[in-house]
């Protein structure tokens, strides 16, 4: 197995190389990711769909409550394999425990990180929705609000490891997702819960500042050359990518 850097093409700007893998499994690492991502952000947008309470004569809310349920599985079953094959991949050694435990990794420890806690609190999600007449209402609504922090951190994570986030595609795919949350959740706010005045007011400032603070982060971050190094991508790697295929001083993502 050889470490190398290619340039990918329509996309990149000219010049950036990326940091990769030739085997399938490193691609496959990447191909599952960014598929849990769009079920993730299917799973979310049909859950917010549910609390608004969508309903039309043509789609009855068991639907939406149906879609929700089973694209969250869905979504676990890609980010299972995930997991598995970026394990199992000997591109980078990343034990099975840095799945779970966050900011462990030897390899960009933060992204990584925002990864485990992401797959963390999807497992809550989804182990508690399984149990979920076995447990009081309260619980698990507590647990499953932690949605709102598990998609977005996932979004980080994808953003901040991710070896085609600046892939023109992948890019707008991911852009995409942020999108349809945002105005969905912008709707949650404005219509769902409405004696809690103050509180939809905050969510919607944060939903903002969220938004415009991501936004900086992404330009400021991973899509600058040498984001590979600054994420904390192992130097062997960093140093090898530039043995195989020289690039500029600074090039490097
Ligand atoms: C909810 C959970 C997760 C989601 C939705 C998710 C999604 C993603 C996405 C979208 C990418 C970018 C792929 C690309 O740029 O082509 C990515 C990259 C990656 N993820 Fe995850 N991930 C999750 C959890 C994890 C966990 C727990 C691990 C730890 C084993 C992990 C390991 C990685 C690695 C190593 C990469 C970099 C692959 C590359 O070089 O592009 N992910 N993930």
């Amino acid at each position: 197995m050889t470490t190398m850097a290619v340039a990918v093409p329509g996309g990149l700007p000219p010049g950036a190389i990326v940091v990769t893998s030739s085997t399938p499994l490193w691609y496959l690492t990447r191909a599952t990711g960014l598929v849990a991502l769009v079920l993730l952000t299917l799973s979310m947008a049909f859950g917010l769909l549910s609390s608004v309470r969508y309903t039309r004569p043509a789609w009855p809310r068991f639907v939406t409550i149906g879609l929700h349920r089973n694209t969250s599985l869905l979504a676990l079953v890609f980010t299972v394999i995930h997991v598995v094959t970026t394990v199992t991949d000997s591109f980078v050694s990343i034990p099975v425990q840095d799945a779970f435990i966050p900011f462990i990794s030897s390899y960009r420890p933060l992204w990584l990180g925002l990864g485990a806690i992401a797959f963390d609190l999807m497992l809550a999600l989804i182990i508690t929705s399984l149990l979920r007449t076995r447990m009081s209402y309260r619980s698990w609504r507590l647990v499953h609000w932690g949605a709102y922090l598990c998609w977005p951190v996932a979004v980080l994570h994808g953003l901040g490891t991710g070896t085609d986030t600046p892939v023109r595609w992948v890019l707008g795919l991911t852009v995409g997702c942020v999108a349809v949350i945002a105005v969905l959740a912008g709707w949650r706010l404005a219509y769902g819960w409405p004696s809690h005045a103050a509180a939809r007011l905050a969510g919607a400032l944060a939903l903002v500042l969220t938004l415009i603070a991501g936004g900086a982060w992404l330009t400021a971050g991973p899509l600058q050359p040498g984001w590979a190094r600054r994420a904390g991508t192992p130097e062997r790697l960093v140093n090898g990518s530039s043995r195989a295929n020289p690039a500029p001083a600074g090039r490097t993502r």
